[in-house]
């Protein structure tokens, strides 16, 4: 596909998310999970795995948030010379929170951890249709968000997809990859590039089998053989299943986010993790509040979330909030720092009818907005604003809970133009990302919330 190909292609399948078209449920193809001997992870990554990606005890699927709980976000581990475990290539399983062996590492694998973050695309795909892959994207960020918040020292949101298939020794028909973590500090900026490096099967052995020497009493048996079966997570083959009424939406989305990945050279950025002293207890216990959602954050509250939803990510979208109570309005941060009227008016019950109708929304205390993306904006843009919504949605989340204040991501958003909707030009200024935030409920006043 060429670039000007791609370009119309995502063009067409961004007006199509946003548009009203009602999505047709499909069935979800099984879910890939890693398969073959398995390990337990050294202490370096089993704090943050567990406080982000890993399936918790009663039922909690995982730390983080994602669109319809499908949590499609798997991560690839690359475990370079001097960790506890072999040097190599392993697929994190989140139920088992437990490492499987895919390959041996390059001889020029650098020390530390990173970690490729891919997205499964058959069950949101199947859920959301034509929707599905803006949510994919945003997912992505809340899952960089998360290894981030539990300590992760970088992230990078735009590494081109071929840079991380290479690294991660992932082809064309496996979960698209999306972003990389620096999982431990002592990995180096270039850590994809040395990954990513090919070698013939014979040096690759030889590393192999170096650093199975250096296994611990960690790593089961089965790993120490020096000849593991390597596992490999494999999708549903693209296009399965066709003559069902979906069939052609998991791949479809596939091959967006593909697209969107495409890029010509390995350029990419890292974006180190800003220092966050939460308790852990906090992140293992983070919750979506369930709706309704009452009361309005005070104007200090306000100014902490779009300060920091603006300062995790610079250069990602544009912020505001919609409040309701006495002085409805539409604020973002001024110059100076300070609260200032987009609009005035309550936005809330349009914002309701946007979200996939989702009535609630007409009486939540305030709804943080991520926004922007033109119609118009290149394949590159569409994947880093809505991965960079996510991410930085995933800090507004937690500054939010230590404040104690109760929120809920929204991620469906359709015909939700916000720039028309307060007088600006059509088409350049929609709404990506949400945040829906309240008080608790023995803070609320009645009232507040009445948007009539
Ligand atoms: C990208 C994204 C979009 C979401 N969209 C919605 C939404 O539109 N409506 C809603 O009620 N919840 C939404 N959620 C919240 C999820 O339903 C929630 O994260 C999931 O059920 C898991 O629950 P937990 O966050 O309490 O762990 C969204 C979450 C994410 C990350």
């Amino acid at each position: 596909m060429t670039h000007a190909d791609a370009t119309h292609s995502i063009t067409a399948a961004l007006t199509r998310a946003r548009s009203a078209e009602q999505p047709v449920e499909g069935t979800p193809a099984p879910r890939p999970r890693p398969t073959g001997p398995s390990t337990t992870l050294p202490p370096e990554l089993d704090r943050v795995l567990r406080l982000s990606l890993a399936a918790g005890p009663g039922g909690r699927l995982r730390p983080v948030p994602s669109a319809g709980a499908l949590h499609p976000v798997d991560a690839h581990l690359l475990v370079g010379p001097g960790s506890a475990l072999p040097a190599g290539r392993y697929a994190y399983h989140p139920l088992t929170h437990r490492l499987h062996r895919r390959g041996p590492a390059p001889s020029t694998a650098p020390p530390g951890t990173v970690a490729v973050l891919t997205v499964t695309v058959e069950p949101t795909a199947a859920h959301y249709g034509h929707r599905a892959w803006p949510l994919l994207l945003l997912d992505i960020g809340h899952a960089a968000a998360a290894l981030a918040l539990g300590g992760c020292p970088a992230v990078c949101l735009d590494a081109p997809g071929p840079l991380l298939a290479a690294a991660a020794r992932l082809d064309a028909t496996d979960a698209p990859p999306l972003a990389a973590v620096r999982i431990t500090a002592d990995c180096p900026p270039d850590a994809l590039l040395r990954w990513a490096v090919h070698e013939p099967t014979n040096t690759t052995n030889r590393t192999d089998r170096t650093n199975t020497t250096d296994a611990t009493d960690s790593t089961d048996a089965t790993d120490r053989t020096g000849q593991p079966p390597p596992a490999r997570i494999r999708p549903a083959r693209l296009g399965q299943g066709a003559g069902a009424p979906n069939a052609g939406e998991p791949a479809d989305t596939h091959r967006i986010l593909a697209a969107l990945g495409q890029c010509a050279d390995t350029r990419h950025h890292w974006q180190p993790a800003p220092p966050v002293e939460v308790p852990d207890s906090v992140l293992l216990t983070r919750r979506s509040a369930p709706p309704p959602l009452l009361g309005a954050p005070d104007d200090a509250q306000l100014v902490t979330l779009l300060r920091t939803a603006a300062a995790v990510h610079p250069g990602g979208p544009s912020w505001c909030v919609a409040t309701g109570g006495p002085r409805p309005a539409l604020v973002h941060l001024g110059d100076h720092g300070r609260l200032e009227a987009l609009a005035t008016g309550d936005a809330r019950p349009t914002l309701a009818f946007w979200a996939a109708r989702q009535r609630w929304i007409a009486t939540t205390g305030a709804m943080l907005l991520a926004h922007g993306c033109p119609d118009d904006a290149p394949p590159a843009q569409v994947r880093a604003l809505h991965q960079g919504a996510g991410y930085a949605m995933g800090h507004a989340q937690l500054a939010a809970a230590s404040m104690g204040l109760r929120s809920r991501p929204i991620g469906s958003w359709q015909r939700a133009d916000l720039g028309a909707a307060i007088g600006r030009a059509p088409g350049r200024d929609w709404v990506l990302h949400g945040l829906a935030i309240g008080r608790q409920p023995d803070e609320c006043h009645e009232g507040d919330d009445d948007p009539s």
